[in-house]
């Protein structure tokens, strides 16, 4: 096996397992959740991670890519660069050739166990041959983002200790378990029902192995976010709970406001609200707990 101990992505997470704290990985789409990311770790000195879809290389060739590394390895705190739910071998290798990425998400939850663990074993050695950090889904976490396959046709399966073990052998570095957890809207806080008993059995399992990420937090308040870095997780994907405020004020000012102010403006609403984020994960203030050399 490769050691990935110095990967900074594989030190981000793993200092806050060690820490007892959390940390955003945000999905960004553009310029401004990009650059977002950056003034928000560094306005709270906290690790953050930039979460891209393969979709940012359809959309924008590897340029995105290399703006979203650039910011991440200029970035006075620790920042890395994650490829979120790469469903198929085309989009992994693309990805990882690029050189830019930290780490991958090898989401082969689309396919059936058997098959999924298989495709995963081969994917994540391809990339710890390149000295890329992986993550994998075990179960199926239901529903659909813009950007993401919607596995909405197919049944969510809900993520055992046993499965997670499976997924663990592997090799994977990171684990995103299915406890109830969906991706896109909730329809109401009501709705967010999550599965500590579960998720405390397969934090046992994967203790000292992998460290646990959380997928799914639309609609999250910050206390549904402390309660999950509380059962173990460390990097807590988020995507609307980020953007909505920023999506409201595109709909009103886009087209009636200069694109200098409209972008700046929306930068920095996304970034309070990766701010608000930091400050109920607990990663406010823990940028030191991983040093660059730079
Ligand atoms: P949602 O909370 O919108 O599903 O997105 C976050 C996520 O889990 C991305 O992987």
């Amino acid at each position: 096996m490769p050691d990935l101990s110095q990967n900074i992505s594989v030190r981000i997470l793993k200092a806050a397992e060690a820490g007892g704290y959390g940390l955003p990985g945000v999905v960004c789409y553009n310029l401004e959740a990009i650059i977002a990311c950056r003034k928000a770790a560094e306005a709270k000195n906290s690790p953050c991670q930039i979460l891209l879809f393969p979709w940012a290389q359809d959309y924008g060739y590897d340029n995105l890519v290399n703006l979203a590394a650039d910011v991440c390895r200029s970035a006075k705190v620790p920042m890395s660069l994650h490829l979120d739910h790469a469903q198929s071998e085309e989009a992994i290798k693309r990805a990882a050739q690029t050189g830019k990425f930290d780490s991958i998400m090898v989401d082969m939850s689309h396919y059936e166990k058997a098959e999924n663990l298989s495709r995963t074993t081969e994917l994540v050695r391809y990339c710890h041959d390149l000295g890329i950090a992986t993550e994998a889904e075990p179960g199926r976490i239901n529903g659909g983002e813009a950007g993401v396959q919607d596995t909405g046709d197919l049944e969510g399966i809900l993520t055992t200790p046993e499965e997670a073990l499976q997924f663990i052998d592997t090799g994977i570095d990171f684990l995103a378990p299915a406890i109830g957890n969906v991706h896109g809207p909730y329809h109401g806080v009501e709705n967010i029902k999550l599965d500590f008993e579960r998720l405390k059995g397969i934090r046992e399992a994967a203790k000292g192995k992998v460290t646990l990420v959380m997928h799914g937090t639309n609609e999250f308040t910050a206390d549904i976010f402390r309660q999950c870095v509380q059962a173990g997780m460390t990097r807590l994907n988020v995507n609307q709970v980020v953007l909505w405020k920023y999506e409201q004020y595109a709909a009103q000012k886009a087209g009636r406001t200069p694109l200098t102010e409209y972008m700046e403006e929306g930068t920095r609403l996304i970034q309070e609200r990766i701010e608000w984020m930091m400050d109920a994960v607990g990663s406010t203030g823990k940028a030191g707990d991983v040093k660059l050399d730079r």
